[in-house]
């Protein structure tokens, strides 16, 4: 069964979120968490950056863009930029490479929640503190903001799978972060994910905390070799997946 295709009308036309125990948004349209309950930036660490082997990859290649679909409140942005500028701590290299990260959002968040949110990572707040502080009051079109020669960030306002038909880049890895399938199915239909992968480098990767089957079998459709992995706290299984060479 491919789902998700024809989920188009069933979608929500606008989000609210509530707060639950003070700093954990809840969108109330999609019926989710933004992130886990127990820890959003161990749960990136583990579902996204090594999910996506990044710090191996990173430690072999200087200029990387990442994609993903849901920006949210820019958690998963800021702790992969943290971890990018850790893995360059060390480098002897004059050329501190490039990160490139470009997201999809339909409901962008305005800086003041997002400020709310990220408050919870204390470790993050230099970084935070920035993309909050760049964000604008009135997201439309596409958002760019380049943090300094090294870090830049690109969020395509707007329903995911139009935004990515137009966008003409392509991304090393993906982290799939749009709700959870069975709250959001539009964000993991068969278009979507063809999308995706047409627009992943060869070689490139995804990663996410799904292993719903139909997702497995949309990106597998999509041309992905899928494999799973062990999911996050609580969760047996996770996806991961990579485009051929
Ligand atoms: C799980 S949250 C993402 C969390 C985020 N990565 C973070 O670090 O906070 C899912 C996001 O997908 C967005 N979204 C839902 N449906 C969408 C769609 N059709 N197109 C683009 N964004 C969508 C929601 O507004 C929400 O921000």
């Amino acid at each position: 069964m491919n789902q998700g295709s024809d989920a188009t009308d069933s979608s929500p036309s606008e989000n609210t979120i509530e707060w639950h125990a003070d700093d954990m948004p809840y969108s109330t349209a999609f019926g989710d968490h933004y992130y886990s309950r127990a820890d959003g930036r161990a749960e990136c660490a583990h579902v996204f950056v090594n999910g996506n082997d990044l710090l191996q990859r990173w430690a072999k290649q200087q200029r990387f863009t990442i994609g993903e679909l849901g920006f949210g409140t820019g958690l998963n942005f800021v702790e992969t930029w943290r971890q990018w500028q850790a893995s360059k701590i060390n480098t002897v290299e004059t050329d501190k490479g490039q990160l490139h990260f470009v997201s999809f959002e339909r409901f962008p968040l305005k800086a003041s929640d997002m400020a709310r949110a990220l408050v919870a990572w204390p470790a993050l707040s230099t970084l935070s503190d920035q993309l909050v502080s760049a964000w604008p009051d009135q997201p439309t079109g596409v958002v760019r903001i380049a943090f300094d020669d090294n870090v830049s960030l690109e969020v395509h306002i707007g329903d995911a799978l139009p935004c990515m038909q137009a966008w003409s880049g392509m991304a090393d890895a993906w982290f799939l972060d749009g709700f959870s399938p069975a709250r959001n199915s539009q964000m993991w239909s068969l278009e979507l994910m063809s999308e995706i992968y047409q627009h992943t480098k060869a070689g490139g990767s995804f990663a996410t905390y799904s292993a719903a089957g139909w997702v497995r079998r949309n990106l597998q459709a999509a041309g992905f070799i899928v494999e799973k992995r062990p999911g996050h706290t609580g969760k047996r299984d996770m996806s991961i997946g990579t485009r051929a060479l």
